[in-house]
């Protein structure tokens, strides 16, 4: 097992920005850069060839630096959409910064992405870990509370952890998650062809900027459906190809380590399963992917090249007060967990 970290690079204010390399016996290898403290890659043993890195995202910091699909990166305070960006909380209301139309997104354009992180690497128990560190000033991007929050990243025996903790000053909703895009085919083809099963039957009613509506449906037979494996594209004969972009709520309780999801590559020779402390999960297969910049290994990526399953609460739930409570209070600790475990079926020829 082993960590390496090298200088990255600056960022256009001149802050230095480092990429450390994790690496355990079984053969996992994870690049995590300071700048959002981002999974730049993510290489899974497969037998019977190299390593494959099942994420999307590029050789150098530039082009994070340019990107504005969020490649990897920790989301907060808030994951999703917050309507109208703003909120009420005890009485009071708070005005957040806007980034797209009225509403924010993932934080506002100067979230945790884009923000470098202070990292100390660490081996804990179950191998090479990563644990990197951001505080958050009262007022950033409008949120209320001064609040510190961690992100520890584990190189485990079957894949990736990361661990989630935040503290504050005053009340503020945090609803945290991670945005890697994964492809799991070796050839990095089109992520339609992968098969998905959500543990969850359940999924908000969006309205026409993704908004909840607070309605929640259920999806038996409808194009959303994947309570058993179904294919992301859809069934051949129908509007191929379906665009999901929904939150689940699964079928877990929160705090519970429960899985929410497992995706298969076309041969089905590889699988993740993502197992979550939390209670919904965000997928989103990649339809409006549009970078500028060329991906790892020359890759241009765009729509379908990579699908996420981003494990976080309720979006929207400081404007719905009957979603689960997305607001942290003094005293109290914001605490959750993803892993990212693969399995392989059988050698790649
Ligand atoms: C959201 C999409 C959004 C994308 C941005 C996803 O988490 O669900 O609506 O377009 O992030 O890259």
């Amino acid at each position: 097992m082993s960590i390496e970290c090298r200088s990255w690079g600056r960022t256009p204010s001149g802050e230095e920005v480092s990429l450390y390399i994790l690496n355990n016996k079984e053969g996992y290898t994870a690049g995590i850069a300071t700048y959002g403290a981002t999974l730049t890659k993510l290489d899974v043993p497969v037998s019977g060839g190299p390593s494959l890195d099942v994420v999307l995202g590029f050789d150098e910091l530039g082009g994070y630096l340019k990107d504005d699909n969020y490649l990897g990166a920790t989301i907060g305070r808030t994951a999703g959409r917050i309507s109208q960006a703003e909120f009420v909380l005890d009485g009071k209301k708070f005005s957040l910064d806007k980034n797209e139309g009225e509403n924010q997104l993932h934080g506002g354009a100067k979230g945790f992405h884009n923000r470098v992180w202070t990292a100390f690497p660490e081996e804990n128990a179950e191998g090479p870990a990563l644990r990197l560190c951001y505080d958050s000033a009262d007022g950033e991007s409008g949120y209320p509370g001064n609040l510190r929050v961690t992100v520890i990243y584990t190189l485990i025996k079957n894949g990736l952890r990361i661990d989630y903790r935040g503290v504050t000053d005053s009340p503020t909703p945090v609803n945290m998650t991670a945005h890697p895009y994964f492809n799991l085919n070796i050839n990095g083809e089109d992520i339609g062809s992968h098969e998905l099963k959500i543990f969850s039957s359940k999924t908000l009613n969006l309205d026409d900027s993704l908004i909840p509506n607070g309605e929640i449906i259920d999806v038996k037979g409808t194009d959303a459906d994947f309570t058993d494996f179904s294919l992301i594209k859809g069934a051949a004969a129908r509007n191929y190809p379906l665009k999901h972009d929904r939150f689940y709520i699964l079928n877990s309780r929160k705090g519970e380590m429960n899985i929410a999801a497992i995706a298969r590559s076309s041969s089905f020779d590889l699988e993740l399963e993502v197992a979550t402390t939390q209670s919904g999960l965000q997928f989103y297969s990649g339809n409006s992917l549009s970078v500028g910049s060329v991906g790892k290994c020359g890759c241009q990526y765009g729509p379908r090249s990579g699908f996420c399953l981003e494990p976080h609460t309720h979006p929207d739930a400081p404007n719905k007060p009957k979603f689960p409570s997305v607001i942290l209070r003094p005293g109290e600790i914001y605490e959750h967990s993803t892993e990212y475990r693969f399995r392989e079926f059988k050698a790649r020829s």
